[in-house]
């Protein structure tokens, strides 16, 4: 599976840091950008990343700016993206397990660099646990079908 990433200046050299990581673990990253560290609108970035998780099943995306949150209330407007801003292991671990969440957003400015790569690690390599938990994802969809 493709794992396209994207971040802001806040995250621009995590982003960095993790597709070297990708490439480490012969998985299939790819990088929407942005080229350097001058500032920048983290919504532009998210919605490179989102529109094509949403757009396809076999994509999953990395988003990183200085908190995740920007990042993550931009994703999260569109169907079918599952965006979780993931702190630690147990929130990386969960999002999956519990969320099936097809995105991973990544605060630059409050992990450590160890961290955040576990935390991809975890998050690439969990899946989805399904039975109860494919029903409430199907309540979240159905929202988004009344929207
Ligand atoms: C940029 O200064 C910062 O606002 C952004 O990276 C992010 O933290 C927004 O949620």
């Amino acid at each position: 599976m493709k794992t396209i990433v994207a971040s802001d200046h806040a995250g621009f050299k995590l982003k960095a840091r993790i597709l070297t990581f990708l490439s480490e673990n012969k998985i299939e990253g790819v990088d929407l950008g942005p080229d350097g560290d001058i500032s920048v609108d983290y919504p532009d970035f998210a919605v490179k990343v989102a529109e094509q998780v949403s757009a396809g099943e076999r994509t999953r995306g990395i988003l990183i700016c200085g908190t995740g949150i920007g990042m993550s209330i931009t994703a999260n407007k569109f169907n079918g993206v599952r965006a979780a801003l993931c702190h630690n292991e147990a929130t990386a671990e969960a999002s999956r397990r519990h969320n099936d969440a097809n995105i991973l957003v990544l605060g630059g400015r409050v992990l450590t660099e160890d961290m955040a790569l576990k935390i991809v690690d975890i998050w690439l390599n969990t899946p989805f646990d399904g039975g109860r938990h494919q029903g409430r994802i199907d309540k979240i969809q159905s929202i988004e079908k009344t929207q």
